[in-house]
């Protein structure tokens, strides 16, 4: 962090926790620069980025003030899907979603992609390039079942920073998280059993168990701490649950990290009632604190969790390169991913293995998590300015996703439609639910530029959202008055 950045980021603490009031007058810049002993120059860089942030304002010879902005919305309450298990439905919904993220007309405010257009990736074309120069015909070849060597070294190596002792011997690279969420669902149910999931949760987790004929048993999860370790306890109680799939670290959609005793306790639940735990670490190597969180696979002792993750959200999705560490259910797993897809492509696998190992990968990280949260503090500030009061709104703790809850009679599916006439789109609340709840939240990517263009998205999403909300409220006050 430069010295203006560092400066910048103590006067927005300041700012938050109601040091600095709203519309207050801020010190001059002579002041803070005494005050702080860095130069003029560094105070004004420092007030430039917070009035980009809209977080100050400046005014002609009276110097910089506290934007005066509305209160902070507060946060999603725990969830509280109905609690026994269901056919998974909105197929459908997942698949306009899809569709819509190959047409590059289209803002794609809702979709999971990371930014690709960081510097720290340059490496990465070189190492393609040089790989096709080289014409090595091993590359054009099968690799083993299990995935390229020298790729699960690297693999195995980077688990160390959440916590876990793993081999190459323990990882299986696969077709992206996504078949290694698959492939391990496959390995421990049938269909007919029941999983239990977060509520909400990963639309291609839920479509995988659809896939499958399995039932999900959605559980009440909270946007701070994670699936409600006592809801969870009553369904294993009441239902033959076989396994819990969970997002723990850097949840998509809800943001959050779980306290490592509730993971702990996690573990330990799973541990009493017999059953498996797939962990979705996607994003958990975005996380903003440091070190990055633990994994539940780093508190397991017998095998019971099988670790999922990839290098889509932290490197690029269509390299397709993902992997698991199966535990107990290494053989079953094995036995899957070659009926899924035989073995994974080589040449991305070696082009990554080669980007960790000559020291890119790491650097790039920290970049990434760096203009996450930079795009996080901006788009939030744009969320507070632009859309209506009466919104809850998630706290990520890395990674690029927002969730947005909207009053309860809120359509975000009917608001979806309206955006197409704008050329965006967002991800709807129902795709994260298994029998289309949440029709009144959406999820937002902050992952994009932060630049003139995204911010005049939002501020015309928000109006739509204005527009939608006062719609719902007539409609609602209509069909009231026809009822009495
Ligand atoms: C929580 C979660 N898990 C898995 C995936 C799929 O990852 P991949 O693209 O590596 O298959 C995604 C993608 O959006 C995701 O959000």
């Amino acid at each position: 962090m430069t010295r203006y950045q560092h400066l910048a980021c103590l006067l927005s603490d300041r700012i938050e926790q109601g040091l600095y009031r709203s519309g207050e007058r801020l010190p001059s810049v002579r002041t803070l620069s005494l005050e702080h002993g860095v130069s003029i120059s560094t105070v004004q860089q420092a007030y430039h980025l917070l009035e980009e942030k809209q977080l100050i304002v400046p005014q002609p010879r009276s110097g910089y003030f506290v934007a005066t902005r509305k209160a902070t919305p507060p946060m999603p309450a725990i969830t509280r899907p109905a609690q026994r298990p269901v056919e998974i439905t909105q197929w459908e919904s997942v698949l306009e979603l899809l569709s819509s993220r190959i047409n590059n007309d289209v803002l794609q405010l809702g979709s999971g992609m990371p930014d690709l257009t960081q510097p720290t990736l340059k490496p990465l074309w070189k190492i393609q390039s040089r790989m096709a120069q080289k014409q090595d015909i091993d590359q054009l070849n099968y690799d083993s079942l299990l995935g390229v060597a020298a790729l699960r070294e690297q693999v195995a190596r980077l688990t160390i920073d959440s916590g876990c002792q793993l081999t190459a011997d323990d990882i299986v690279i696969t077709t992206g998280c996504h078949e290694a969420l698959s492939i391990s669902i496959r390995a421990i149910c049938q269909a007919g059993d029941i999983i239990a999931v977060e509520s909400p949760t990963f639309h291609g987790t839920m479509q995988t168990l659809r896939g499958f004929g399995i039932r999900a048993i959605e559980i009440p999860t909270d946007s701070v701490t994670g699936i409600s370790l006592e809801a969870l306890e009553l369904a294993f109680e009441q239902w033959p649950i076989k396994a819990v799939v969970v997002v723990p670290n850097c949840n998509n959609p809800l943001g959050f990290i779980m306290p490592e005793s509730r993971k702990r306790a996690l573990v330990t639940l799973a541990q009493r009632f017999d059953a498996a735990i797939i962990e979705d670490d996607v994003y958990g190597e975005l996380a903003w604190e440091y070190p990055r969180p633990v994994t539940l696979k780093s508190l397991d002792h017998d095998g019971r969790v099988l670790l999922c993750s990839s290098f889509s959200k932290t490197l690029a999705p269509g390299l397709r390169v993902g992997w698991v560490a199966p535990g107990r259910y290494r053989d079953r797993v094995l036995h899957m991913k070659y009926i899924s897809t035989g073995s994974t492509a080589t040449q991305p696998q070696h082009a990554v293995a080669e980007f960790i190992r000559l020291g890119h990968y790491l650097p790039h990280l920290r970049r990434m998590r760096q203009v996450y949260q930079r795009n996080y503090e901006t788009f939030s500030c744009w969320v507070r300015h632009y859309f209506p009061c009466g919104i809850c709104v998630s706290r990520p703790q890395g990674s690029f996703l927002m969730w947005i809850e909207l009053p309860e009679a809120f359509d975000a599916v009917r608001l979806n439609t309206e955006l197409r006439e704008l050329n965006m789109q967002v991800a709807v609340g129902s795709l994260f639910s298994a029998s289309g709840k949440y029709r009144n939240c959406l999820r937002l990517n902050y992952g994009l530029p932060m630049n003139e263009h995204t911010e005049q998205a939002i501020a015309q999403l928000g109006a739509a959202v204005e527009r939608a909300m006062l719609a719902c409220s007539h409609e609602f006050v209509h069909t009231s008055s026809l009822i009495t």
